[in-house]
């Protein structure tokens, strides 16, 4: 592990891009893979190979990401003959239904319209009094339980599970289920297991449906139940597809950012410290810690038409993946850009995405970052690892990044 305050430790013996293979694992959770220096430096696209030994163009320039993800001519379609698996189990499940993520405009803009009243800005300011209360009765259970905690358990992965629940009307007793099975959905070693845990998901929410029916409650599934299910505007399998998606997005992200944003601050001791003298800080640490970390670390899309763009050629058919972490470390739009500095200016970074797909929850995965980060260290100011960082697990390069536990005492 790299915990240094600094920049990444590089291997520039390292072959040319072309013989890299994505995703690579990271060797430092809060660093870009050090096997992706060659890409860094032959900026802004460059073409890897994926597991298959399939090449497939890896854009590394902020600029050239950005215009890429607005352009229509790449898809997000998975079922396309071209759309670019970073693993085996992820091609095995290719053909099954996505909902938003998996599909393009128009289909995509009319599931995207009935969701984004419920995730304006407006909407989740007035969840703030709710996420803090969350945040403040799992500090409550955690300090009660006594040191040492893992974080991850504790706080990092409930505090979006709960909020995510209680915006869709999802009973959170429920939790160790489908938090079981996202994991398996997002990590299951083997295609089979990713296949199972989407089934289970499918019908956990059939099931869900059918009770809300009978008796609604207040949530956003709810919403949909009454104004377009019964209506006949949405269909259930739809219904099911959107459900799946909010539900996972909706805590596996954030839980990593909460459980990776506070092993990042403990191994930086100066920014931690600068951050918890002026609180008014909060809102552009996050920004940064957003751009520093880049969980969602590949992006995926597949060519339909030839796209001249970085002095290249994207041809129609070929894959593009997108390694935010990279591209959030682009030295010709960030300064020292391997350097935390909550007062650079972050705009434009792309850890939530851009173009039609930016990220719906973003409004939320703020606040809640926000509080939760806020809360932890004004309630705990002796927080630190329980453990030696080294011994500390991370997640593994094809999976949304993040800690697989964070042993704390305070
Ligand atoms: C810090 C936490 C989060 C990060 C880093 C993150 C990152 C991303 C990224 C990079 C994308 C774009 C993927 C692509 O274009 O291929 C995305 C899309 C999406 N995110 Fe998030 N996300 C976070 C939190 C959330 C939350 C809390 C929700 C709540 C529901 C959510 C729901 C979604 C949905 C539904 C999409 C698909 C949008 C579309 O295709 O129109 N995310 N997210």
């Amino acid at each position: 592990m790299t915990g240094s305050n600094t920049s990444v430790s590089t291997d520039h013996t390292a072959a040319s891009p072309d013989s890299v293979t994505f995703p690579q694992n990271r060797g430092c959770p809060y660093h870009p893979p050090t096997a992706y220096q060659p890409l860094r430096d032959a900026r802004p696209l460059a073409r890897v190979r994926l597991y298959d030994g399939r090449p497939v163009w890896m854009v590394t320039g902020l600029a050239e990401a950005r215009a890429l993800l607005a352009d229509p001519r790449l898809s997000s379609d998975r079922t396309h003959d071209g759309f670019p698996s970073p693993t085996a189990r992820f091609a095995g499940i290719t053909k099954r239904r996505t909902a938003l993520l998996g599909v393009d405009d128009p289909v995509h803009a009319t599931q995207r319209r009935m969701l984004i009243p419920s995730f304006t800005l407006k909407r989740t300011a007035a969840l703030r009094p709710r996420i803090q209360e969350t945040v403040d009765s799992l500090l409550d259970r955690m300090v009660a339980q006594g040191q040492p905690a893992d974080l991850v358990n504790a706080f990092a992965l409930p505090v979006p599970s709960m909020v995510i629940c209680a915006l869709l009307g999802v009973p959170y007793e429920d939790h160790a289920f489908f938090e079981g099975q996202s994991r398996k959905l997002l990590r299951g070693p083997r295609t089979a297991d990713v296949e199972a845990a989407r089934d289970a998901l499918d019908d956990y929410f059939l099931r869900l449906i059918d009770r809300k029916r009978k008796e609604p409650g207040d949530g956003l599934l709810d919403e949909l139940i009454g104004q377009r299910l019964d209506e006949g505007l949405l269909d259930e399998r739809e219904l099911v597809d959107l459900a799946v998606i909010l539900l996972v997005a909706g805590h596996e992200t954030t839980a990593n950012m909460i459980s990776l944003g506070t092993f990042t601050l403990l191994q930086h001791p100066r920014a931690l410290a600068e951050l918890r003298s002026d609180a008014a800080l909060m809102p552009a640490a996050v920004e940064e810690l957003l751009r520093f970390l880049s969980i969602a670390d590949g992006m995926l899309r597949v060519a339909l038409e030839d796209i001249e763009i970085g002095g290249e050629v994207v041809r129609a058919g070929d894959g593009v993946v997108f390694s935010t972490s990279v591209i959030n470390r682009d030295s010709a739009s960030y300064e020292e850009p391997d350097r935390i500095d909550w007062h650079r200016p972050t705009r434009h970074h792309v850890a939530f995405g851009f173009g039609i797909h930016q990220c719906l929850g973003q409004n939320l995965a703020r606040a809640e970052m926000e509080i939760a980060l806020r809360s932890l260290f004004d309630r705990l100011p002796d927080l630190r690892l329980a453990v030696p960082a080294q011994e500390i697990p991370f997640k593994p390069g094809d999976t949304i990044q993040g800690m697989v536990e964070l042993p704390v005492a305070w």
